[in-house]
């Protein structure tokens, strides 16, 4: 069983080069993941494609090389500044609970704070569903607040989607 397997082997690695089996399973995962919010297969893998989005994925080498999580990050132009975005993130359900979205949200905050050294990186947001436990209390743990004067409507599935976000500032001069 996949609790049975050691976490040591399950590492964040960016996604380079992705072969058509990795957007196939990244587009699955996506599918099954978020399918109370609507469908993602297409979305999700089109995003993967995008310049400027960087996946990170956790590849399970027990399962030959298998995708079991992934995180989508974007930046955003705006009006000479950045906006960064966690555009997805979802670990297989049995892969769930071990640390690995930690691990996946701490590669993410890295990469923002690496970037936001260059660049004016104005705030990191994401998109959630209010009830979605895990997802905000993991996402709480970083520091993400939500935003109550961004209203995003709803999920195409019809579920009331919330923005979350971390705020950065400019250091003082
Ligand atoms: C949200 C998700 C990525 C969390 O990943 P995970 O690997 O299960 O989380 P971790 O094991 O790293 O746990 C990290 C923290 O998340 C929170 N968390 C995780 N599972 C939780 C649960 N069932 N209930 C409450 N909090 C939970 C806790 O704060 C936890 O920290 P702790 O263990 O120190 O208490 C994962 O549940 C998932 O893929 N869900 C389905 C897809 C999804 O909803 N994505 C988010 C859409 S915005």
């Amino acid at each position: 069983m996949a609790g049975s397997l050691p976490s040591a082997d399950l590492k964040v690695t960016i996604l380079e080069e992705p072969s058509p089996k990795d957007y196939l399973q990244i587009g699955e995962l996506a599918e099954l993941s978020f399918i109370r919010f609507g469908h993602y297969r297409e979305f999700i893998t089109a995003l993967v494609r995008e310049r400027g989005v960087v996946t990170v994925i956790i590849r399970e080498p027990v399962r030959q090389d298998d995708i079991v999580g992934f995180l989508l990050l974007g930046f955003i132009p705006v009006a000479g500044s950045y906006i960064a975005d966690i555009m997805a993130i979802a670990l297989e359900e049995a892969y769930q609970g071990r640390g690995l979205g930690k691990q996946l949200m701490d590669w993410a905050m890295e990469a923002v704070e690496r970037v936001s050294r260059s660049k004016e990186v104005r705030e990191l947001r994401l998109t959630v569903a209010h009830d979605n436990k895990p997802a905000v209390s993991l996402f709480r743990r970083y520091g993400f607040a939500f935003d109550r004067t961004t209203d995003l409507g709803n999920y195409p599935s019809g579920v009331p989607a919330s923005s979350m976000k971390v705020y950065y500032y400019e250091d003082e001069e």
